[in-house]
């Protein structure tokens, strides 16, 4: 971190922590899926940086696709439905699909994703995220079967979150402070 860079409050997760949790994810996935068909879906734009780190820690034969969502802006009373902006590219009859995400914050993404994902019949169908912000969901009993952290309700950014499309590249996740974004603005 350097003095420039004003615009950060505190560092939540470090990155040699992200990498610690990121090889233990890599590892139990590569135990959970030996002999299967594993695609690896990523969830456009945030997961790019997760995603790219944690199929390296996965030591199997994978297949990668990507898929894009339409937010449901920042209104959280949405019905939830979200469109689809790029689909999978490949079918996933009889594939084992692991979704991955950056961050589940009120789940309505990745409900509706798992409703879309789960008529096409895939053998199996999972998920693996990062980051969870409990506190925030709207979705009872939404399961996600591999997470990274846990996290209060602050507004994070880095390691592919964004605001306003910034901060993603940054290798850490941070919290940014509150005069560089509104604070009404919610993801
Ligand atoms: C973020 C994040 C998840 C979703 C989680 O994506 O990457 O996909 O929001 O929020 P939810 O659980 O409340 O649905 P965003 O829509 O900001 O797009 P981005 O990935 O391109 O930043
Ligand atoms: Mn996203
Ligand atoms: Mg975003």
């Amino acid at each position: 971190m350097s003095e420039q860079d004003s615009f950060i409050e505190k560092v939540l997760i470090p990155h040699e922590e992200i990498q610690q949790k990121v090889r233990e994810l890599g590892e139990q996935i590569t135990r959970d899926y030996q002999g299967k068909d594993l695609r690896v879906v990523g969830i456009l734009r945030g997961a790019f940086i997760f995603m790219a780190d944690l199929i390296r820690n996965i030591k199997l034969p994978l297949s990668v696709d990507f898929m894009s969502i339409s937010s449901y802006g920042g209104n959280v009373e949405s019905s939830g439905v979200v469109r689809i902006l790029k689909d999978l590219d490949k079918p996933i009859t009889g594939v084992d699909v692991l979704i991955v995400e950056d961050i589940v914050d009120t789940g309505l993404t990745l409900k509706h994703l798992l409703e879309v994902l789960s008529t096409r019949n895939p053998a199996s169908l999972r998920v693996c995220a990062l980051l969870d912000k409990k506190e925030r969901r709207l979705v009872p009993d939404l399961k996600i079967d591999y997470v990274g952290f846990e996290i209060p309700n602050l507004f994070v950014v880095g390691y592919g979150l964004d605001f306003a499309e910034k901060y993603r590249n940054y290798p850490f996740i941070f919290v940014l402070r509150p005069e560089y974004y509104q604070p009404e603005f919610t993801r």
